[in-house]
């Protein structure tokens, strides 16, 4: 049995990875801080699937503390989900992203390269892609970044691309995501961001079970149907499953792949969606444009979708109620 390292796998992404990797067959092995994440995660994955996963509590950065995992399992891939992701913080704090989001990505192709491991699997983002405008957005599209967060994507995706240039053997995937939302349909795992969510769904999440009194809409006036901005919004379960496609079909080289659904729907259309699968009322109010955001964003997913054998299969509707369904069952998250 092949057996996988998930780096940041007790986070929101890698979690639900960790089920599917679980499902798919594979061994997993979870490294993670808990930085932004818990191990009630993992727990709860053990729990839905009936099997084990190796739970070590490791920074990346930590080199020493990594060189152990490799030395005490045979890891057939990585899966590099750990990093810090938050937009705002990055502006302000930007060597602290630099250093980690860089130094773990370093750390792990060292130490693939030490013990003859070839495949990585990236977290990347459709943030690369930077103010482009250009939908839907190809991988073929001119990268570019607005922040240091994005800056870290697009230089460990170099990182990756020179190292796989520099040994045959090596294949790397990047994996460009566009806005993951909803939750295992469970309610067993979900999404569990640290104070004031800065993403649209886990607000929305906050707002409908009265953690917060009403949702900021950024921008009313862009070039867009409804005048609010237009996203790629993708089940988490789908991403999840993206990642075991890209894992059994990697090839020596590297691929880079949308995961999106390939269709946008704007704010108010999540909000309205969400208030009809779920029986809620999620108040809101217009407010001025967020800095840095984009009108339009949504993928062309069709390469992971030719090569991959792999398309989003779940809806607006489904990410609505599963990622309610989790917030209305874990109202704190993995605090309770
Ligand atoms: C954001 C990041 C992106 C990152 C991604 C990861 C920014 C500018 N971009 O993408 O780099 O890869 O998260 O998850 O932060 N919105 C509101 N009210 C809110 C929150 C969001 O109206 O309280 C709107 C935004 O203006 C946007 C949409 O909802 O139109 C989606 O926002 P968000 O969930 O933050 O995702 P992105 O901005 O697309």
């Amino acid at each position: 049995m092949a057996t996988v390292l998930l780096t940041g796998g007790a986070g929101y992404i890698g979690s639900h990875a960790a089920l599917e990797f679980l499902n798919d067959g594979s061994e997993v092995v979870v490294a993670d801080n808990f930085s932004n994440s818990s191990p009630k995660s993992i727990e709860r994955v053990e729990k839905l699937t009936g099997k084990k996963v190796a739970l070590r509590e490791v920074d990346v950065c930590d080199k020493a503390a990594t060189r152990k995992l490799f030395e005490e399992f045979k890891f057939d891939a990585i899966v590099h989900f750990a990093g810090y992701k938050a937009v705002g913080e990055s502006v302000a704090q930007p060597l602290k992203y630099y250093r980690n989001n860089i130094d773990s990505a370093l750390v792990l192709c060292e130490l693939m390269e030490e013990f003859g491991v070839n495949k990585i699997v990236f977290s990347s983002s459709a943030t690369v892609y930077g103010t482009s405008q250009n939908v839907p957005l190809k991988e073929t599209e001119p990268t570019g970044c607005t922040n240091p967060y994005g800056w870290t994507k697009l230089m460990i995706e170099q990182i990756l691309r020179d190292f796989a240039r520099s040994n045959e053997n090596i294949s790397v995937t990047l994996l460009r995501y566009f806005n993951p939302v909803g939750a295992h349909a469970s309610g067993e795992i979900g999404e569990d961001p640290l104070g004031i969510p800065n993403n649209l769904a886990p607000f929305v999440c906050q707002v409908a079970v009265g953690r917060r009194e009403k949702l900021s809409v950024f921008g009313s006036d862009y070039p867009t149907p409804d005048g609010t901005g237009v996203r790629d919004y993708i089940h988490v379960v789908d991403l999840a499953l993206g990642h075991v496609a890209a894992y059994r079909n990697a090839k020596p080289g590297v691929s880079v792949y949308n995961l999106g659904t390939g269709t946008g729907y704007s704010v108010l259309d999540l909000v309205k969606t969400f208030e009809k699968v779920n029986g809620v009322k999620i108040p809101y109010e217009l407010t001025a444009r967020r800095p840095g955001d984009v009108a339009t964003c949504y993928a062309d997913p069709t390469l992971a979708n030719e090569a991959l054998g792999w398309s989003a299969k779940l809806g607006l509707e489904e990410m609505c109620r599963d990622a309610y369904n989790w917030q209305k069952k874990y109202p704190n998250g993995y605090r309770d």
